[in-house]
């Protein structure tokens, strides 16, 4: 289990999260939501030893990770894929894909299959520059390299950002069905539906605990087994996805 309680972090002296809580199981996704602005990176940043808390506890099972630096927290289990593009534009994919792992001193073997099962599109591209994939590739990319660090929790900002998101909020339940017949629609709409595919492939192999930050609710309906919302810098609803109702929406995420 990773367990946020009572996280507060301050920039400039001046107060960003307050009393964040929130909890991922192994083999769960959790999303977590808000507007723009409302501390959800600040959240992951603190989980990953990014930035410092101020006060609050962070612990992976029982042990506690707050002033633990960032390769440490990673080594024990957390991988973090930050919001935006993160990868190496001049590397080819295969080096992207290796970077991670390498750097933590860990064997690839048979984990690049399974990446490869999950992004087929990798497959297709180890020897091109990263720096020419699509967008939607590159957050693939950008996944795949997290998962072969073999994390224990996986910490997904905005995986659907910047991914034509005129075709997002038409994904409604059709991520599934995307992934079966996704073939010649648009390169957009299927790196959404690979990227919402295999997280559920992820969640079915039951192993690995999944917080991700997702503005697109429909994504969340589909893939979230509970919600957070954020609103200035606190956690302000919580439940399971199913609890999440339409005035909730109204309230803290409808711009
Ligand atoms: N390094 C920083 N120094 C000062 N203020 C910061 C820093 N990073 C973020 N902030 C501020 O902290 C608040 C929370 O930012 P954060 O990036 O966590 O929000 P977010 O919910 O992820 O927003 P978005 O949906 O736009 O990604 C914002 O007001 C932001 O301007
Ligand atoms: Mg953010």
């Amino acid at each position: 289990m990773l367990t946020v309680s009572k996280v507060q972090v301050s920039y400039d002296g001046s107060r960003i999260l307050r009393d964040v809580s929130l909890e991922v199981a192994p083999g769960k996704v959790v999303c977590l939501m808000g507007r723009n602005g409302v501390g959800k990176t600040s959240t992951l940043k603190a989980v990953v030893g990014l930035v410092a808390t101020d006060s609050g506890s962070i612990r992976l099972g029982a042990s506690e990770l707050t002033g633990r630096k960032p390769e440490d927290r990673a080594r024990q289990g957390l991988s973090y894929v930050p919001q935006g593009r993160d990868i190496f534009p001049n590397l080819t994919v295969m080096e992207n894909l290796r970077i991670g792992a390498v750097a933590q001193g860990r064997k690839i073997g048979s984990d690049l299959d399974r990446v490869f099962t999950l992004f087929p599109v990798l497959k297709e591209m180890t020897q091109r520059k990263g720096g020419v994939l699509s967008g939607g590739q590159q957050q693939q990319l950008a996944i795949g390299r997290a998962l072969l660090t073999r994390p224990k929790f996986l910490l997904l900002d905005e995986p659907t950002e910047g991914i034509q998101p005129n075709v997002i909020d038409q994904i409604g339940d059709t991520i599934k069905k995307l992934r079966d017949d996704g073939l010649g629609r648009e390169e957009g709409l299927k790196a959404v539906a690979e990227i919402g595919g295999a997280i559920q492939a992820l969640r079915k192999e039951g192993e690995i605990g999944i917080l991700l930050v997702e503005q697109y609710l429909d994504f969340c309906l589909e893939i979230g087994d509970s919600f957070y919302i954020m609103d200035r810098g606190s956690v302000v609803a919580q439940g399971a996805i199913a609890e999440l109702s339409n005035e909730i929406v109204k309230q803290h995420l409808t711009v």
